[in-house]
């Protein structure tokens, strides 16, 4: 009788095991998280500049790859952080985005790296925080007949995301921004006073896959869309980390300004990525108070 009843409940055991195994494969998420406590932190940068120095300071790193994005998956102060080299430009950055949400799992995304200034008040080596981020690329053209021309000042934004209609959507003529999220923001404000290179303020960065050289131009963004700086990764991380609800922020430092005839520097890559590893710190150590 002893012998059966173990037996049963062996079976019973052996088979709760074989579910739970079976279930745990096939519970949606496609691999596990960076080993260890807690959700890694992800921090993008476009340029190997703007990336590896970041990575150095790491501590065991193992490096993947996925396409031509490059991985560097370490630990900061025993915390997971993920910093990505995501390549230059929209597409590259919105990938690179998507990829490391669906295999990393990360808690927040940070993108950061050079700009160009479009605020006349702002100089080379000054960093500003994107309180908010937008596509500057997303336009809309007036309708004009042959030989009438063309008149980029009279272009008018428009939201992709505004609705899943077509471009005739009056709806969508309006310029999106996304919010940079406010315990990142609040990180980084609370150590701003440990970068010493230039002032460190909040603002809005302007992304496209368009470099403006063009004074009048850039004094129109800046008027139109309230832009600080322009690059050419920020929107496309803060688009796609809006689609997957992970809190986001853009750190951009200048390495050149038109606007005042700040000439391009780029040391400001290296000057921005020690400025982020402080934030980084203190984000780690808000995370881990709560
Ligand atoms: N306009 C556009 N992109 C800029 N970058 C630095 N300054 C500017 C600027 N004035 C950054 C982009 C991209 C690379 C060409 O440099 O984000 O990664």
């Amino acid at each position: 009788m002893n012998n059966i009843m173990f037996k049963k409940s062996t079976l019973f055991a052996a088979i709760a095991v074989l579910l739970l195994a079976v279930f745990s494969g096939f519970n949606g998420k496609k691999e596990t998280v960076v080993e260890g406590a807690g959700r890694p932190i992800l921090i993008q940068g476009p340029m190997p500049i703007e990336a590896e120095n970041f990575a150095q300071k790491l501590e065991k790193v193992k490096v993947e790859k996925s396409g031509t994005f490059v991985f560097y998956k370490g630990k900061l102060n025993n915390y997971p952080v993920i910093v990505v080299k995501t390549g230059k430009g929209m597409e590259n950055t919105a990938a690179a985005t998507a990829v490391a949400i669906e295999k990393y799992n990360p808690i927040a995304i940070i993108n950061q790296g050079t700009s160009g200034g479009h605020d006349p008040s702002l100089n080379v080596f000054d960093i500003v925080l994107g309180k908010r981020t937008t596509n500057i690329g997303s336009l809309k053209t007036e309708t004009k007949n042959v030989k009438e021309g063309m008149d980029p000042s009279q272009w008018i934004p428009m939201d992709l995301m505004a609705s899943e209609g077509s471009g005739s959507d009056p709806n969508a003529e309006k310029v999106r921004y996304y919010e940079g999220d406010k315990d990142l923001l609040a990180a980084a404000n609370a150590v701003k006073d440990k970068y010493t290179k230039g002032k460190v303020v909040e603002g809005t960065i302007g992304s496209a896959d368009v470099w403006n050289n063009e004074v009048d131009r850039i004094k129109w963004f800046h008027e139109k869309y309230g832009t600080s700086v322009e690059e050419m990764e920020g929107a496309a991380a803060a688009q796609i980390a809006d689609a997957y609800k992970v809190p986001f922020l853009g750190i951009r430092i200048l390495s050149n300004n038109k606007t005042n005839g700040g000439a391009y520097n780029p040391n400001t890559a290296a000057a921005n990525q020690e400025y982020v590893y402080e934030v980084v710190k203190k984000y780690i150590s808000t995370i881990q108070s709560k």
